[in-house]
This record gives C-alpha cells, structure tokens and sequence, in this order.
C-alpha cells in the first residue's frame, strides 16, 4: 500500500494493497470524474506534485508518463510511499 496526500484539501488517504486509487478517492468522498475504468479514455486524469505514479494505463503517451506530472487514477499506483495529487 501506499498514501495519498491531496494538496487541495490536506486530505492523507491510505490505499491498501489490490485497492485502486479511484475507489480509495471515491471513498473518501472526492468527487473524481471517471468512464472507462480502465486506463483509455483519459477522464480521470489528476495531476500530481510529488511522487512517482506506477503508469498502468494506455492513455498518456511515453513522455507524458516519464514526466509524472499526472496519472490515471483508476488503473495507475505509485511507486513511491507517498503521492501528492493536486486536487
Ligand atoms: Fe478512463 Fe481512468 S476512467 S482512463
């Protein structure tokens, strides 16, 4: 697991292990847009601060992911212990 710190709000979520990050978010009562689900369509893309996403979707392009200033929440983790995301 890992956690999620949203800049906006100074909300600390934590995302425990096979969670997705949509589903911690929503649970927390963020109200992140979403669709697909499933890394395609791009509607969930937050912007992150700080921290390294683990990019599992088809969405952003090659450098777009290298660059780590956003994520697809619903399909994507971190790499690192921590995520800052600007919401
Ligand atoms: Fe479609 Fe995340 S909801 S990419």
């Amino acid at each position: 697991g890992y956690e999620v710190q949203l800049a906006r709000t100074g909300q600390t979520l934590s995302v425990e292990p096979g969670r997705t990050l949509l589903d911690a978010l929503l649970d927390a009562g963020i109200p992140v847009q979403y669709s697909c689900s499933q890394g395609i369509c791009g509607t969930c893309c937050t912007p992150v601060l700080e921290g390294t996403p683990d990019h599992r979707d088809d969405y952003l392009t090659h450098e777009e992911k290298a660059a780590n200033r956003a994520m697809m929440v619903c399909c994507s983790g971190s790499l690192t212990q921590r995520l800052v995301l600007d919401i």
